[in-house]
């Protein structure tokens, strides 16, 4: 396949003059290595596009439905992708798979207990299974939950009992061009007025690290240390959502002044500590491919919690995983904390995200952790919000580089109200970069192609629903080019 020619940076990931210090993992050269040698690699399906354009129309246009084999770069989330490491592998070869007491539990527990200070630890199968947990004890028909703002897991069910998710992001957070460095900050004032006028119903008060739906921006400590000052003040109990709690931290270290010199380990006990509870999904920063765990300071919802959990997920010490699902989570969560990870892993976004921009791809600034957010209402202002830019692009990607991506925009979020359609804030594809799967050549190889798909995208066309379905619609809905 013919390629163009550009110029990207060098053949290794490159840092641009330091607008933030990122510390390098060797102290006399500018490039981030990838921080590991490969020791099991598996093939890469590449296909041309005349090969794809079938599949991704049986798949309705959707690429949730298409084949994993037929993808070349998954980018379609950060979640449960992860490439473990050997020790992760072997402590899984020695793990207690005990129905009740496992030693796999204590060593899981105890991990959780340093790193959050909280002392009820809960496993759960993933994220959405402590959302479903929480929410079904305690969020009552009428209740709102407010955070900076809710993953669509999170406010589907918040809604599936009967409550309102409530976003209160700082208005810089809305905006995608906005260089302020913490844009996952909550609206202080806004929380407050917001706690004043509706406390009585707030069942516990929420913050998501790093803020996902609004492009994986980090909040400041600054910002958390405030926030939990107001859920403390009005009485309502502060529930961090850690799915990215070690790329916040390292965020924090980076962007926040006084935490310069504090490791990122010390930062995210502190943010931990901030809180009466946290639940996470492991498959994100705890380094493993399925998983999650609730932590809570005191026992008042315990009782319940664990009920609901042996009702659906399984006893409490394994929560429907196996013991080696919780070997795997005790050791990722320790090596997360790892500098020299966390500066390649935030390299990786901020690199792909310099070369998009200057090949004229607009994203969201700054980069975030996890991920890439195109800003497709700005690359494609041919196409109206209610013809889903983001759905358009994202089938491009694929046909054009086997890229799986995923539309967070008026597909997502976008709803039929009175007969009319509201579209979502923001019409974003996020490229979620799985952790320690894919290396600089192939992030290089996909910069040469997006600079092709720059020169053609006023061919690109909207698209038409063809089926919505009644909950988390972009996960089955389908849809048809104009
Ligand atoms: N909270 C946040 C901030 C998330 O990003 C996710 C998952 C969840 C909760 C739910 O966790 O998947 O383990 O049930 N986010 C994935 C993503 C799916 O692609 O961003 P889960």
């Amino acid at each position: 396949m013919h390629r163009a020619t550009i110029v990207v940076a060098s053949n290794s990931i490159v840092l641009t003059p330091p607008t933030e210090q990122l510390k390098l993992v060797m102290d006399q050269h500018r490039t981030i290595i990838e921080p590991f040698k490969i020791k099991s690699v598996e093939p890469l399906t590449i296909m041309s596009r005349a090969e794809r354009a079938p599949l991704l129309h049986k798949a309705g246009y959707n690429l949730f439905a298409l084949s994993a084999e037929h993808v070349t770069f998954d980018f379609l989330t950060d979640s449960g992708t992860t490439a473990m490491s050997a020790n992760q592998w072997a402590a899984m070869m020695v793990a207690d798979e005990s129905y009740a007491g496992s030693r796999s539990f204590a060593k899981f527990e105890r991990v959780v207990r340093a790193l959050t200070g909280h002392q009820f630890v809960i496993p759960t199968h993933q994220g959405r299974a402590a959302e479903r947990l929480l929410c079904e004890a305690l969020v009552k028909p009428g209740m709102k939950v407010p955070s900076n703002n809710h993953f669509d897991t999170t406010r589907a069910n918040i809604e599936f009992a009967g409550g309102e998710a409530v976003d209160l992001v700082i208005a810089e957070g809305r905006d995608p061009t906005s260089q302020h460095p913490f844009k996952g900050n909550i609206d202080l004032a806004g929380l407050d007025a917001f706690l004043a006028a509706n406390r009585e119903v707030v069942p516990f008060g929420m913050m998501t690290l790093t803020n996902n739906t609004g492009g994986g921006q980090p909040a400041s400590l600054e910002n958390i240390r405030a926030v939990a000052a107001l859920y403390k003040k009005h009485r309502v109990a502060f529930i961090i959502d850690a799915c990215r709690f070690a790329e916040n931290a390292y965020f924090i270290k980076l962007r926040e002044d006084s935490q310069r010199d504090r490791s990122v380990r010390e930062i995210a006990q502190e943010v931990f500590s901030l809180a009466d509870g946290c639940y996470m999904s492991a498959k994100k920063d705890a380094l493993v491919n399925i998983g999650g765990f609730i932590a809570l300071h005191n026992k008042e919802w315990i009782e319940s919690l664990r009920a609901l959990l042996i009702l659906t997920e399984g006893f409490p010490t394994y929560g429907g995983l196996a013991a080696r699902d919780l070997e795997a989570m005790a050791v990722g969560l320790e090596e997360v904390l790892d500098e020299q990870y966390l500066s390649y892993r935030l390299a990786v976004s901020r690199y792909m995200a310099e070369g998009c921009n200057r090949i004229g791809i607009p994203t969201v600034q700054p980069a975030g952790g996890h991920a890439v957010y195109i800003d497709a209402k700005r690359f494609l202002p041919h196409i109206p919000p209610h013809e889903f830019p983001g759905q358009s692009l994202v089938c491009e990607l694929y046909l054009a580089e086997g890229i799986r991506s995923c539309e967070i925009g008026s597909a997502m979020f976008g709803k039929f109200a009175a007969g009319s359609f509201v579209p979502a804030q923001m019409e974003l594809v996020r490229l979620a970069f799985p952790r320690r799967v894919y290396t600089q050549s192939h992030f290089d190889y996909i910069l040469e192609g997006l600079a092709e798909l720059v020169a053609r995208k006023g061919s690109l066309r909207g698209m038409r629903l063809t089926y919505d379905p009644p909950l988390l619609r972009h996960f089955t809905a389908t849809f048809e080019p104009l």
